[in-house]
């Protein structure tokens, strides 16, 4: 089975969480970067973040578009920004083909949990054999195995 973990980090704590779960579940991991730079101060950072989540923006996706029909399973990890995922995951369900794809959402966050976020990425792309989302603030091992 061909697992993605694919991910999108500010700051670098999703991308430890990615590094983890990549390793333990023996997926391949990608990271996304955005066109745009988001390297600015926390406020300017969350100002930038509603301004994209009011437009519905879709801030463009560095580099060539992955082919996600090569895996059975992807795990999308994100930081959650304002109660939403960072607008460039939006930019990536957009562009890539996850359609049929078992698909999970994890996130890092200060406090935040994903679970509001997933039932609206359910929605809003409904195309996608949607499953649990994982928390990864202080994920341990066994649930990481335990998880989809
Ligand atoms: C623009 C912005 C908005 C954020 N909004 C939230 C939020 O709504 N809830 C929360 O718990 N944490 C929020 N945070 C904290 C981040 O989710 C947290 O620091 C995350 O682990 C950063 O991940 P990264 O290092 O991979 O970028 C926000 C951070 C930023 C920069």
């Amino acid at each position: 089975m061909n697992m993605l973990v694919v991910y999108f980090s500010q700051t670098g704590t999703t991308k430890a969480a990615a590094e983890k779960i990549a390793e333990i579940k023996g997926a391949e991991l990608m990271e996304i970067k955005s066109e745009k730079s988001y390297e600015m101060s926390y406020w300017k950072t969350v100002f930038t973040s509603l301004k994209e989540i009011f437009t519905k923006a879709r801030p463009e996706l560095a580099g060539v578009i992955p082919d996600m029909q090569k895996y059975d399973r992807i795990l999308i990890g994100c930081p959650i920004w304002c109660a939403s995922v960072p607008n460039v995951i939006l930019t990536l369900l957009d562009a890539a083909d996850f359609s049929g794809k078992h698909t999970a959402l994890f996130t890092t966050s200060g406090a935040s949990k994903p679970a509001r976020i997933a039932m609206k990425l359910k929605k809003l792309y409904p195309e996608i054999r949607w499953h649990r989302p994982l928390d990864a603030n202080g994920v341990t091992e066994e649930e990481i195995r335990n998880w989809m």
